[in-house]
């Protein structure tokens, strides 16, 4: 089983943030997430462009740019000159998601679009097929560190059917409570790719964290 690991920027030490950078780039990590909050869609305000830079400037592995934001379609180039090489929007900030995607995708970035845990998987089926990762958001958006929802699993098999049924190439991703307890069975639902941040960041010995999260 081929998986991808996403540590969350989020819960990096900003005052040390080039040492995280580096320590995941080290580590056997495969992308860095990187979540953008502007304290309207969700209720919390993370960072902009200017830490963007920081983490370009540093980081040899792809970014993968999470934003919870509402109009997204407004910085949709402005991500891609910061070096976003996937760039998800929320299904519940976009009024026209279709062109939001298609907007992505001319830019050059691979389109994600992320669905709040009450969002059903079923209002995708229009669009799944032209979207290149679906982000199941396994806690409310906002905040790291929060508890898994296990609705999660049922929602993951769902996606993982429609995305057969449709012939979609989309990547099942997993934000928000992700752990060494529950990251097997979201592997076996069907995940491709997990975001872990707490669990990361506040372990001891985080490169051995993602270490253990790479064995299945
Ligand atoms: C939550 C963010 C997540 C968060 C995950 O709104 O989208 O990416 O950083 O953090 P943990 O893994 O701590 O739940
Ligand atoms: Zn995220």
């Amino acid at each position: 089983m081929s998986y991808l690991i996403a540590p969350s920027i989020l819960s990096a030490d900003f005052g040390n943030l080039q040492r995280d950078i580096e320590m995941i780039n080290q580590s056997s990590a495969d992308w860095f997430h990187i979540d953008i909050m502007d304290g309207v869609f969700v209720p919390n305000i993370s960072f902009g462009f200017p830490v963007l830079k920081t983490i370009q400037k540093h980081a040899k592995k792809p970014l993968d740019v999470h934003l919870m934001i509402v109009d997204p379609d407004r910085y949709t180039q402005a991500f891609k000159d910061v070096g976003a090489e996937i760039l998800t929007v929320h299904y519940e900030a976009c009024t026209h998601l279709h062109r939001s995607i298609q907007n992505i995708k001319n830019c050059g970035m691979k389109a994600g679009v992320a669905i709040n845990p009450h969002t059903s998987i079923n209002l995708l089926e229009d669009t799944i097929h032209d979207i290149d990762l679906v982000c199941v958001m396994s806690v409310n958006p906002g905040f790291g560190g929060q508890k898994f929802i296990e609705n999660t699993y049922h929602k993951v098999s769902l996606l993982k059917q429609l995305i057969k049924s449709k012939n979609s190439k989309a990547l099942i991703e997993i934000d928000g409570g992700v752990d060494l307890n529950n990251y097997k069975k979201l592997l076996q639902s069907g995940a491709d790719v997990l975001v872990a941040g707490n669990t990361v960041f506040s372990s001891d010995n985080p490169i051995d964290t993602i270490k253990k999260l790479k064995v299945i």
